[in-house]
This record gives structure tokens, sequence and C-alpha cells, in this order.
């Protein structure tokens, strides 16, 4: 029993996660869905134990997130006239006004390179490319190191208009009406091409849609089938037509050769360096108040080899949040007056100490390897 508690319990955990980074991205279609994911989730797990005393708790995180999911969709997060059957798609798939810029990325500098060459360079002189650019253009990598962070930049950075599909969801949630969503999808991007802003379709955990799987239900098969037909229609028949899929996927070994051939681009998405460590760390650093002057970032990006800069993130975060805990521990909850001491590099090193790095060197390593073999462009 324990077991599957556990296991549901780090899958609600993930889906919310997921959710809180989308929404810090502005990506609300995509935040909604995880949300919606982890409420189902952490019901399950109430009702399978309604006697389990973490059931309160629980309840609790239900309605917060079901509070978020109403204020996101209060904020309109999508212009419906841009969907003819709207209602169809319940909230799955929302054009997204992202809320980050292409500066918010650190580092990266050969993918972004390599995404003004083959989006942002084609887009503002359609002319100096006779022939053609690539439209598939895949994203691979490491978790947690800015592949959906750099799609919805590059959104933004043309102002275009940003579909963002989980592939992880829709393949259970469109099942049935799939092909027909898939081609409603590509369409709209087309009309609002032509209407002479480009369209990014993005597509993240990729894999989960068009895996190598040996048991596969006739639904998954016709999707995929969809998916490959629309991206050769926005290949082949109009060369003005600025639509771009991007997928990203953490596991592109999983990817299969037919889908893998229409990804023309594959833009390599690795762990920070030392710099951009530096730069990730200051970064989310300099939002909190009270940084020490002995808080030597230079030195913390040296200790931190191997870290995502998700993980990054999460350190600041919990530093930040171990003053906090401190604070609250030593006054009483009428002080208002009494401010957080400032952060250390002893509080970063405490940190660092206990938070090993999410992605195993092994892991990496056959990125690099997979790079070689089905590098492209
Ligand atoms: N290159 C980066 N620069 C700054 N922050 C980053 C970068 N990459 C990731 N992050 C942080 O980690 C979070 C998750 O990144 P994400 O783009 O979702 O990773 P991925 O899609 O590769 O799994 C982002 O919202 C951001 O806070
Ligand atoms: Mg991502």
């Amino acid at each position: 029993m324990s077991l599957a508690l556990n296991e549901l319990e780090k899958l609600a955990s993930k889906s919310a996660t997921e959710a809180i980074t989308f929404d810090r991205q502005g990506l609300k279609g995509m935040a909604i869905s995880k949300y919606q994911r982890a409420i189902e989730i952490l019901t399950k797990l109430c009702s399978l134990y309604p006697k389990a005393s973490q059931n309160k708790v629980y309840l609790e995180y239900i309605g917060q997130y079901q509070k978020r999911i109403k204020e996101l969709k209060g904020y309109a997060p999508y212009e419906a006239e841009s969907w003819k059957n709207e209602q169809k798609y319940d909230g799955k798939v929302l054009r997204e006004k992202p809320q980050v810029n292409w500066k918010d990325v650190i580092g990266l500098a050969d993918a972004k390179q390599a995404i003004r060459d083959s989006i942002i360079y084609p887009f503002k002189r359609p002319d100096f490319f006779p022939l053609g650019w690539p439209r598939g253009i895949l994203l691979f990598g490491p978790p947690g190191c800015g592949k959906t962070l750099l799609a919805a930049a590059t959104a933004t950075e043309i102002d275009a208009a940003f579909y963002c599909i989980d592939a992880a969801s829709i393949m259970s949630k469109w099942l049935g009406e799939s092909e027909r969503n898939v081609a409603q999808l590509f369409e709209t991007a087309r009309l609002v091409s032509e209407n002479g802003q480009p369209a990014i379709i993005f597509i993240d955990e990729l894999d989960s849609l068009i895996g190598i799987r040996s048991e596969e239900v006739g639904g998954e098969v016709r999707m995929r089938n969809q998916f490959m037909k629309e991206m050769d229609g926005i290949t082949d028949k109009n060369k003005k037509l600025h639509v771009y899929l991007v997928g990203a996927t953490n596991k592109p070994w999983s990817l299969d050769g037919p889908f893998l051939r229409r990804f023309q681009k594959r833009i390599f998405i690795p762990i920070p360096d030392l710099k951009s460590r530096r730069d990730i760390l200051k970064l989310y650093g300099k939002k909190l108040f009270n940084m020490g002057t002995n808080v030597d970032f230079p030195e913390l990006a040296k200790r931190s080899h191997g870290y995502s800069a998700s993980d990054l993130y999460d350190v600041v975060q919990a530093v930040h949040l171990k003053v906090v805990r401190e604070y609250f521990e030593s006054h009483t909850l009428s002080d208002t007056k009494a401010t957080l001491r400032s952060i250390q590099m002893s509080d970063f090193l405490a940190v660092l100490e206990e938070r090993k790095p999410s992605v195993s060197m092994n892991t990496l390593g056959l990125y690099e390897k997979w790079y070689e073999r089905f590098k492209a462009l």
C-alpha cells in the first residue's frame, strides 16, 4: 500500500513542480494542465486511502491549485478568436503569451545562435533563404536546462503566436479526436501565419508522443501520422509560411527514425558551464533581499559542477527558505517589525552539500553520444 502511495505522491509532486515552473514562465495553458494533473493524482490518493493522515494536506493543495487555475483562466490567457472550435480544446492547447525574454535565458550561446539561424533570420528576411529553412526544430538535453525557457523566449523575441502542447497529457486526453485536433492546430497556426504573424507550435516531452513503442493503440499511430503529414505540409507547400514546430525532449534516443528526420535542426541544450552557473546563481540570487557581501558567486559556480540550471534555481530557493525558517523559529508570528538576516556564503555551502545534481554524469554522456550520431545541419 505504502509503495503505491509513495509513487503517486511523487507523481503529484512532479506535476505540481512543473506547473509552478510553467506558471513562472507565463505559460498559463501548460501550467493549468499540470495543476490539473496534480489535482487528479491527489484526488485519487485521497480516494484510495481515505483514512490517511496526509489527506488534509492533500486537500489543502488541491484547493490551492484549483484557486490558481481559476486565476489563470481569469487572466484571459489566450485569444479566443484564434480557435475555431475553441471549446473542444477545453483548455488543453492554449495560445500562450510567454513572459520570458531572450536575456532571461542564461548561457546557451550556441543554442541561441542556432535559433537565430533557423527561426529569427528566416522570419525577418525570408528573401535571404532561397532554399528554405528548417521548420522542425528539436531541442534536446537533460531536464531543467532551458529547453522550454528558450522556446518561450524565442516566441517573445519574434512576437510569435505560441501554441504550447504537452505531449504527455494530450496522448491521453486527445485520444479518439487526436487527428482532428492535430489538423486544427496546424490549420490555426497557418492562418495566423498567413495574416503576417509567425507561429510556433511547441511540443514539450515529445518523446511521450512519438516514441519507439512496441504496443501501440491505433489512435497513437494515427496521431503520429497526422503530425508527420502536417510537418511535411509546412515544409513543402508554402515557402512563405512562418510556422515552426519546436519539439523538446529529455530522451532524444527514444524518438523513431521517420519522425526524427522531420526535425531537420537538432539543438543540444547542455547543462550550464562555469560562467553560466555563476550568472544563473546571480540572476536568481539578485531577487532575494539582503545578500551578504561574503557570498562568492564565482566560487559557488566552481562548486556546483554538474548542476542543471533548474537545480541552481532550487539551491537559491532553498537558501532563502533556510533563512526564512530561521526567522520564524526565533520570532513570534505577531512580530512584524523584524527583518530576515542576510544570506551568508555558509548558507549556500550548506545547501550545496545536501542537494546533489539531479542528472547523473553518466546520463550527461549519453546526450553527447547521441548528438555525435544524429546531429544535423
Ligand atoms: N538557461 C537558463 N537560464 C536561466 N534559468 C534557467 C535556464 N534553464 C533553466 N532555467 C530555470 O529552470 C527552470 C526550468 O527550465 P526548463 O526550461 O523548463 O527546462 P527544460 O525544458 O530543459 O527541462 C526555468 O523556469 C528557469 O527558472
Ligand atoms: Mg521543459
